[in-house]
């Protein structure tokens, strides 16, 4: 009787044990795929579109200051919000409006204000973010981009990437081409965006690809094409 009551104790205690092994998965989980709803964009500017044209530099230093989670959310709508509801059309132009450019976003310690750090994916259709790392992967990222550490200075880096298979779908290998060129019109846009914020970026292209896909925790599908750091000037 003895060993049937030790035997039900030790089941019972690992049934407690796997009970807690779920809840804690279930909890990290949900704060992984928790969505984050970003504040509307602003359609006006003291800043000039011309104005922003003239002043953009790649910049490689930045200070050490927060960036508001509005400039962030700014940021991503320039970069793929919707800006006409009707059909779903975005910022940057797409070829067959496909739209295979992911943007997400590299966010270190004390980057900016109302995020923690992390890795986060834009979802346009809700302009709203979807964390979907907890770790904090700047000096992964830097390394992946042959060690320019100058990025790493950035309160965040903006990581542009695309998915081919989606252009592919009408385009056959012309996609290649089409998903680059939608790339740059999107980096553009963030330069722009950015100046007009009173902010600075810069833009990285030599990066080892493998090696970014992996430290930006990037699904298989989702190649990484550009890397833009993003803070206040110094
Ligand atoms: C596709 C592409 C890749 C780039 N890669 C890097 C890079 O890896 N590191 C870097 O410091 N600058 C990089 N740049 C920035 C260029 O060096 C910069 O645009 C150029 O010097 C002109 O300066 P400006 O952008 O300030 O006008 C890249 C620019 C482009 C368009």
């Amino acid at each position: 009787m003895g060993e049937v009551m030790k035997a039900s104790a030790i089941s019972f205690r690992c049934f407690l044990a796997l009970v807690l092994v779920v809840l804690l998965l279930a909890v990290s989980g949900s704060a992984l795929a928790q969505a984050i709803s970003l504040p509307r964009p602003r359609l006006q500017s003291k800043v000039s579109v011309e104005e922003a044209i003239q002043a953009r530099r790649s910049i490689r230093a930045f200070a050490r200051a927060p960036l508001q989670f509005s400039e962030v959310a700014q940021i991503v709508w320039a970069a793929q919000g919707i800006t006409e509801s009707a059909q779903g059309r975005r910022a940057a132009p797409s070829a067959g409006a496909l739209y295979p450019v992911e943007i997400y976003l590299a966010v270190t310690k004390g980057g900016v204000e109302g995020l923690e750090v992390g890795v986060y994916r834009y979802d346009a259709a809700n302009h709203g973010l979807q964390r979907v790392s907890a770790e904090n992967r700047t000096e992964r990222i830097v390394r992946a981009a042959r060690n320019q550490t100058w990025a790493g200075q950035a309160a965040l880096m903006v990581i542009i990437a695309g998915e081919y298979a989606r252009t592919a779908v009408k385009y056959g290998e012309r996609a290649q081409r089409y998903v680059h060129i939608e790339v740059g019109c999107v980096a553009e846009n963030i330069f722009l965006q950015v100046q007009a914020l009173g902010l600075r970026a810069g833009i990285i292209g030599a990066f080892d690809d493998a090696s970014l896909q992996e430290a930006a925790t990037l699904p298989a599908a989702h190649e990484p094409l550009l890397i833009m750091p993003v803070g206040r000037p110094r």
